[in-house]
């Protein structure tokens, strides 16, 4: 039984008052523009990010790919960081799909990219090469620990693509947790930016969708990509309902995850055998390492106990998010303290009992992998 699931933000149900929203929404088919909900929605997102339009798309991948087809052509690249869920974890799509191939970079510890290596990796060449037409960076960093890049560097990475005459897409799929970071408007954080996605549906707790933001001109193209990738979609505004629920109620609470991340990352890093600074802790997602081979012992330790994290080797991952309060981080780190022991072949001191007095569940190594299948 999931007592605490910390496998991702993603994991979030929407909140009454979105199913509310949802349930009372005033739909039209999108794909002719007359959905005027998913229309408040496209506006509403715009108008906070500082861009001239939106457009609701079905995710965040979808949102990174469609933009990047909108901004390059077959044979052209674009630059991301090596550490960039874009590169990392979104199948290769703007490669599959658009024949366009990517260029990394190094990502630094705390998300950014070196523009000497920007210069480097974005100069021009002669026809050997393909053509380079955009930067693009991600905000948080999810696999730098959710490292939040601050105004003054998005600005710098905006300052040497224009040197190089490159677009800037930003995948701010957790932009609004950058944004309670820092505690600027997220305009701050977009602007300069040619492009950005950003997901409804993880700490904003919707159950679907991301949206992108740009010129209208962009949009536009942006929203013919999205048709031929079958992302037009009829009344979505029953989904778009859950959206602006999110940008009016759901933005400040993240501050609460944040917390709670903190919290956590500090219990953790008391526990013997787990390594990570908790200084470095800055939004909702706590990263850390584990003794070589046994991050998936501790994780289906922590699954027996109703604790659910994504198995790794060597280095986990938790994510706090809405559902999440400060007994649910009480009682992971007393299921981690005792895991970690029993892992580490020390003795194991309390009874596995939950919140409620009640035995964990107790789950199975196949349980185990479903959970990594789930990723
Ligand atoms: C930084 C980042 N960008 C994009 C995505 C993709 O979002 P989705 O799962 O909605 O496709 C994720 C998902 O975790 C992410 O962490």
């Amino acid at each position: 039984m999931i007592r605490v699931d910390l496998r991702s933000d993603t994991v979030t149900h929407p909140t009454p008052e979105m199913r509310r929203a949802m349930a009372k929404a005033e739909v039209g088919d999108d794909v002719y523009g007359d959905d005027p909900t998913t229309n408040r929605l496209q506006a509403r997102a715009a108008e906070m990010l500082g861009k001239e339009a939106g457009l609701f798309v079905t995710s965040g991948t979808q949102g990174n790919l469609v933009s990047l087809l909108a901004h390059c052509t077959r044979g052209d690249a674009f630059l991301v960081g090596d550490r960039a869920h874009i590169y990392q974890s979104e199948a290769g799509g703007t490669s599959v799909l658009g024949g366009i191939v990517m260029k990394t970079v190094p990502n630094n510890a705390d998300g950014t990219l070196n523009p000497a290596d920007i210069r480097s990796a974005g100069a021009k060449g002669d026809y050997h090469k393909p053509r380079v037409k955009v930067l693009a960076i991600e905000n948080t960093q999810n696999l730098c620990g959710g490292v939040a890049l601050s105004p003054k560097q998005v600005a710098a990475h905006v300052e040497v693509a224009r040197e190089m005459g490159l677009k800037v897409h930003l995948d701010g799929a957790r932009l609004f947790n950058a944004a309670i970071y820092h505690r600027v408007d997220a305009r701050k954080l977009t602007a300069g930016v040619d492009s950005l996605t950003f997901c409804l549906s993880k700490g904003l707790s919707c159950p679907i969708g991301s949206v992108i933001c740009g010129s209208k001109e962009f949009i536009d193209e942006a929203n013919r990509w999205r048709k031929i990738l079958g992302g037009g979609m009829r009344q979505v505004g029953i989904i778009a309902a859950a959206g602006l629920v999110a940008l009016d109620s759901m933005i400040d609470r993240l501050a609460e995850d944040h917390e709670n991340a903190r919290k956590l990352a500090a219990g953790l890093a008391e526990i013997e055998g787990l390594e990570l600074d908790p200084k470095s802790v800055q939004t909702n997602i706590v990263r850390f390492s584990v003794p070589s081979g046994k991050g998936v012992q501790i994780a289906r330790g922590l699954y027996d106990e109703g604790v659910y994290i994504n198995p790794g080797e060597m280095s986990l991952r938790v994510v706090t998010h809405y559902g999440i309060d400060r007994e649910d981080i009480d009682y992971t780190l007393e299921a981690a303290r005792r895991v970690v022991a029993a892992v580490m072949g020390k003795s194991v001191s309390s009874p596995k009992a939950g919140r409620n007095g009640r035995a964990a569940a107790g789950q199975n190594g196949a349980s185990a992998r479903t959970a990594a299948a789930r990723r």
